[in-house]
C-alpha cells in the first residue's frame, strides 16, 4: 500500500546559507547541482493513459491560474540567469496549448539558454513539428507504450498510434535530433512488448527509454488493479531484452541531463535507456525542479509542497525576488523520495507534474 509521505513544514527548511553558489549554478544543500527546470505549459491532455488518469479526467486548473506566456518567459530568463539553462517544456500535453509554437520561439531567443525540449504524447506533433523546428525546438521526447493499435487505445483510452509514428517522423524531417521514444512499463499492460520496442534501435534515429511506473494513485477507475503490483523493474526489461537480443553494452558518455542509463544492442545506432524511479531511485544526481502550469516550484517530483511563484510573480514582485523563491525550492529539495519502500506522495497529479 502506498501511504502518504510525512509532510514537509516550511520552518523545517534548511537555512539559505546552505545553497553553495559556483560560478555558473547553485547547489542545493545536499552538494547536487541545479540546473535543469521541467515546465508543465498546461495540465490539459488529450489522452487518458490508464496510469496517468482516470477515464473523466481529473479537475482542471482554472485559466485565470494558469501562467500566461509572457509570465513563463520571464520565469525562464530569471531561471536561466541563475544557472538553471536547461528547459523541458511538458504538460498534460504542451501541444494542446494554443500558442505554444510562439512560446517555444520566445523561449528559444532567450540568451545563455544551454538547451530547450519538449516532452509530448506525439498525437499532434505531425501537425506543429515543422513549425516547432522552425521556432527553435531541437529535440523532442515522445511517450509511446506500445505497437499495437488496439492496446494503444486500450493504454490511452483515445488516440492513434498511427498519429504518434507520424509525428515521430515528422519530428526527424524537421531536423530534430535525437527524438526519444519514452516507454512506460506496466505488468499486464505492455511488459510482452519490451523485446519488440528495444529492437526498434536497431533501425536508424530510433532510441527508446524504459521507464518504471509510478504507483502515484491518479489513475483511478478499473485499471487501478496496477497500482502497486504493475511495476516491472527496469532489470527485469533488461534481462527480456538481453535474452532475445543480446548483451546490452553501456554507452559511455551518454547520460543526458536526466536519471537514465543508456545501452546498445549488439551492432545498433540507437541507445536502449532504463529510468528506475521505484527500484533504484536516482536522488542522489538530482539536478531539477518542476514549476507547475499554475506557478508552482515543485522541488522534487514527489514533493508533497510546492512554492508559490506565481503569487511573487503577480504581486509584482522584481527579479530578484523570483531569484529568492527559485533558492527557497532549492532548499527546499529533500535528498530524496521513498517511493522503494511503499511511501509516494500524493500531492499533485502527474499531469499537473509533468513526468
Ligand atoms: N509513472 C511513470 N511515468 C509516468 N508518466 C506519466 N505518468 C507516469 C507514471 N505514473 C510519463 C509519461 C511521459 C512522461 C511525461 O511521464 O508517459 O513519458
Ligand atoms: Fe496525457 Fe501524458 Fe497523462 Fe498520457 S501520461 S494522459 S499523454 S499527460
Amino acid at each position: 500500500m502506498y501511504t502518504k509521505a510525512p509532510c514537509w513544514q516550511t520552518s523545517n527548511l534548511p537555512d539559505a546559507d546552505m545553497i553553495v553558489w559556483s560560478v555558473f549554478m547553485p547547489y542545493d544543500a545536499y552538494e547536487r547541482p541545479i540546473q535543469y527546470l521541467r515546465i508543465s505549459v498546461t495540465d490539459r491532455c488529450n489522452l487518458r493513459c490508464v496510469y496517468c488518469m482516470p477515464e473523466e479526467g481529473i479537475p482542471l486548473i482554472p485559466h485565470q491560474d494558469i501562467l500566461r506566456y509572457e509570465e513563463i518567459v520571464r520565469i525562464v530568463r530569471v531561471a536561466v540567469g541563475m544557472g538553471l539553462d536547461r528547459i523541458r517544456l511538458t504538460g498534460g500535453e504542451p501541444l494542446v496549448r494554443k500558442g505554444v509554437v510562439d512560446l517555444v520561439g520566445e523561449l528559444a531567443r532567450i540568451p545563455n539558454l544551454k538547451d530547450l525540449s519538449m516532452t509530448t504524447n506525439g498525437i499532434l506533433l505531425g501537425r506543429y513539428a515543422e513549425r516547432l523546428a522552425q521556432a527553435g525546438l531541437r529535440r523532442v521526447n515522445v511517450s509511446l507504450d506500445t505497437l499495437q493499435e488496439d492496446r494503444f487505445r486500450r493504454i490511452t483510452r483515445r488516440g492513434r498510434l498511427e498519429d504518434v509514428l507520424e509525428g515521430r517522423r515528422a519530428a526527424l524531417a524537421a531536423g530534430m535530433r535525437p527524438v526519444k521514444i519514452n516507454t512506460v512499463v506496466v505488468r499486464g499492460l505492455n511488459d510482452d512488448e519490451v523485446v519488440d520496442i528495444a529492437r526498434l534501435t536497431l533501425e536508424p534515429d530510433w532510441h527508446v527509454r524504459f521507464i518504471e511506473v509510478m504507483p502515484l494513485g491518479a489513475a483511478g477507475g478499473e485499471e487501478s488493479h496496477w497500482s502497486g503490483n504493475g511495476v516491472v523493474s527496469a532489470a527485469e526489461v533488461r534481462t527480456h531484452i538481453e535474452t532475445a537480443l543480446g548483451p546490452l553494452e553501456p554507452v559511455r558518455g551518454e547520460t543526458g541531463s536526466g536519471p537514465a542509463r543508456y545501452y546498445r544492442l549488439p551492432g545498433a545506432a540507437g541507445t536502449v535507456g532504463f529510468i528506475s524511479p521505484v527500484t533504484e531511485h536516482f536522488c542522489h544526481s538530482c539536478n531539477r525542479l518542476r514549476l507547475t502550469a499554475d506557478g508552482r516550484l515543485l522541488p522534487c517530483l514527489l514533493s508533497n509542497f510546492a512554492i508559490d511563484l506565481r503569487s511573487v510573480l503577480r504581486g509584482g514582485g522584481d527579479d530578484e525576488q523570483l531569484r529568492e523563491t527559485f533558492l527557497q525550492a532549492i532548499i527546499a529539495k529533500p535528498r530524496g523520495h521513498h517511493l522503494a519502500d511503499g511511501v509516494a506522495s500524493v500531492y499533485l497529479p502527474m499531469s499537473q507534474i509533468g513526468g
